[in-house]
């Protein structure tokens, strides 16, 4: 991609992980060319254009139960939508999430963020007061596993915990991977205390870290599971998919919708992610995403065990990469600086900032990651810790 200058740059966020099948998909285009001949907006879920219906029941069709599917225009929107499905159908009001999540920032979303104080300190007297955070476990941290559960467990034990909202690895909290056994234990309790599990897999389905959804092939099994990003290829649509004994608790519209918005299902949209998702699915795009998120670890590991580089820890799965550097949120960002002069654009994470993190495209070529390995080796060599 190009600045408005005309330099070139190797996205290796591909814009905050939507392009996972590269910016400009051919085949999203070609689909919104079409629509765009067809119609452009409809009347939301009153009188839904047919290529929203054709999205939602795909969406429906690829979830592990019977699923209903609530459309969104951004990744907070699936969340809200998901909060509101746990109160419906539990009648309880708290919420349990995790530190160092990150779940957008409308106020429902940013209420049940334990990413950076920061976010929620300056609206703090407003937010949802029935949130409480366990902390994540993260894999490398002896004993975290029994001491998030022991959290899980305790909050639990208050009674009114009726959603539980965990991301499968938490991306922008610096691409922290959970250990073996800790989804499926966290569905466990949920299921014995009757509360609805919901999983964010906005950053991380859709293959980007294996298959479409991520913590069912890591042995969980969730009541609504949000998707985003990847979704659209580019355009803004998500979904909160839901199973249907959950979804239920809706009821059947009989009068206005209680939840709603003037752009909800956008046919541009959603035909962009019927197309995204024929990518998605060709076992092209999947065989690309294995073999570059390979190279991409076996890049970084090699620049891992440099210690002149400065770097404290590598974490990949798939296409989503984290680099923690030595020097904290002032160094990240200086390297950061540096690589874009040397043409690669990444993002810094992490609650503590320090974490350098990489969601490419699935179409990053061999010579595109030796590149960048090369460029981050020269800028970690240029700014000191
Ligand atoms: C896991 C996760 N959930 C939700 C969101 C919020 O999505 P959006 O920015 O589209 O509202 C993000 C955005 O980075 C995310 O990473």
């Amino acid at each position: 991609m190009a600045d408005a200058d005309g330099n070139v740059y190797v996205d290796m966020t591909a814009g905050f992980g939507a392009a996972l099948i590269g910016h400009t998909h051919p085949h999203v285009v070609a689909a919104l060319r079409t629509q765009s001949e067809r119609m452009l907006h409809a009347l939301g879920d009153v009188y839904p254009s047919d290529v929203k219906v054709a999205l939602e029941a795909r969406l429906a069709q690829m979830a592990p139960w019977p699923a209903r599917v609530i459309l969104g225009l951004s990744g907070a929107d699936a969340i809200e939508a998901a909060l509101k499905t746990a109160v419906l159908h539990t009648k309880r009001s708290g919420v349990l999430a995790f530190e160092g999540g990150y779940h957008g920032l409308s106020y429902g979303a940013v209420s049940v963020c334990g990413y950076k104080r920061a976010f929620r300190e300056p609206f703090a007297r407003q937010l949802n007061a029935n949130v409480c955070f366990a902390p994540y476990a993260d894999s490398r941290v002896e004993g975290a596993l029994e001491r998030s559960l022991g959290a899980v467990d305790r909050a639990f034990a208050r009674g009114d915990v009726g959603a539980v909202l965990v991301e499968p690895v938490q991306g922008r909290g610096g691409v922290v991977v959970p250990p073996e056994g800790f989804l499926s234990a966290l569905s466990e309790r949920a299921k014995r205390v009757g509360a609805v599990l919901i999983v964010d897999e906005i950053y991380t389905g859709l293959h980007r870290t294996g298959g479409v959804w991520r913590a069912v092939d890591d042995g969980c099994d969730p009541d609504i599971v949000c998707l985003g990003k990847a979704l659209g290829g580019g355009l803004p649509v998500s979904a909160c998919v839901m199973r249907d004994e959950v979804a239920n608790a809706w009821g059947d519209p009989d009068g206005e919708a209680i939840h709603t918005s003037t752009f909800l299902g956008n046919p541009l949209a959603c035909a962009a992610a019927m197309a995204s998702l024929d990518v998605l699915e060709s076992p092209e795009t999947q065989v690309a995403i294995r073999v570059t998120g390979a190279r991409l670890a076996d890049a970084l590991d090699i620049l891992a065990v440099d210690p002149a580089l400065g770097i404290t820890r590598v974490t990949h799965v798939g296409l989503l990469a984290g680099v923690t550097v030595a020097g904290g949120v002032a160094r990240s960002l200086a390297v950061m600086r540096a690589m874009l002069e040397r043409g690669y654009v990444l993002l810094p994470g992490g609650v503590a900032g320090d974490v350098l993190t990489l969601t490419p495209p699935c179409t990053l070529t061999a010579a595109q990651v030796a590149g960048f390995a090369q460029a981050l080796d020269a800028s970690l060599r240029a700014v000191r810790p």
